[in-house]
């Protein structure tokens, strides 16, 4: 199967086909989640939290974003892969900006995405400007989380709802190829899906985008506390758990290592080295 590039998500789109994208953090689990066929892997920033134990994806810096990038990009993925742009890689100016989504390029990513529209068509702009394509993200933008006063539900009032419309709607005029739309009211991620050429990818916000995204440790089972929106297809923590224990077991009984599972010397060589 070949490479999917922005003109497979663009198409899909058109065709009513549904994307799916997953994070992943590094090469074994990127190369499990491009078996599984998914269509956009995203190097994402809740890196922070779910992979480096940080409270917030405040602390996620650009050097954590191009390491995991080039881990993921090694699994060589049919899957498009999208790096996330870190707090303040791209806030502070358009040139630092761009540089910035180069080294995600440079790290073997296909696309950046940044959290924000309307207020980042600038910076949206110089990236295509570059040959960088730029994945958006409206409503919550977990890396404002204190200036919206916390991780809440976004657009439920007329008002809110189209800020968070025109927010994606400039994002695409400025030449995003895709949004993602994170926990907002249903009604909000339909309308922009309606109003858009390019696909939504939502997350907490509803059936009726183009695609969805979950990260992968909460599909897994592997965070204790999940978002509400994050469903649990499986439960590794208590695999992992189990698997833990059971070598644990078998190490203080002495059933690990069984003889098939250690090796001796030459014969005569024992002998030897008695001597
Ligand atoms: O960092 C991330 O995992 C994300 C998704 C939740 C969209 O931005
Ligand atoms: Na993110």
């Amino acid at each position: 199967r070949e490479k999917v590039t922005v003109r497979h998500v663009l198409k899909a789109k058109k065709r009513g086909e549904k994307l799916v994208m997953v994070t992943a953090y590094d090469t074994p689990t990127a190369r499990l989640a491009d078996e599984a066929g998914v269509d956009m892997i995203l190097v994402g920033d809740s890196l922070g939290m779910v992979v480096l134990g940080l409270p917030s994806t405040l602390q996620v810096t650009m050097e954590d974003m191009v390491r995991h990038t080039a881990a993921v990009a090694r699994a060589q993925p049919r899957a498009m892969i999208v790096g996330d742009m870190p707090f303040m890689s791209y806030e502070a100016s358009v040139s630092e900006a761009v540089r910035n989504a180069g080294k995600l390029l440079a790290a073997g990513a296909d696309a950046v995405k940044i959290e924000g529209g309307s207020l980042y068509t600038d910076v949206i702009k110089a990236m295509r400007r570059a040959g960088i394509p730029v994945m958006a993200h409206v409503g919550l933008t977990p890396q404002k989380h204190k200036l919206l006063g916390g991780y809440r539900l976004v657009g439920k009032t007329a008002e809110e709802a189209l800020e968070v419309i025109r927010d994606a709607e400039e994002a695409a005029e400025a030449g995003a190829f895709a949004v993602v739309v994170e926990f907002t009211a249903w009604e909000v991620a339909r309308e922009i899906t309606r109003r858009i050429p390019v696909p939504t990818i939502c997350i907490g916000s509803g059936p009726y985008c183009d695609g969805q995204v979950l990260v992968i440790h909460d599909l897994l089972g592997l965070t204790p506390s999940p978002p509400p929106f994050a469903k649990r297809y499986a439960d590794l923590a208590s695999i992992i758990r189990s698997a833990v224990e059971a070598y644990a077991r078998e190490v203080r009984s002495g059933q690990f290592p069984s003889s098939e599972m250690y090796w001796g010397m030459k014969s005569g060589e024992y002998q030897r080295l008695q001597k």
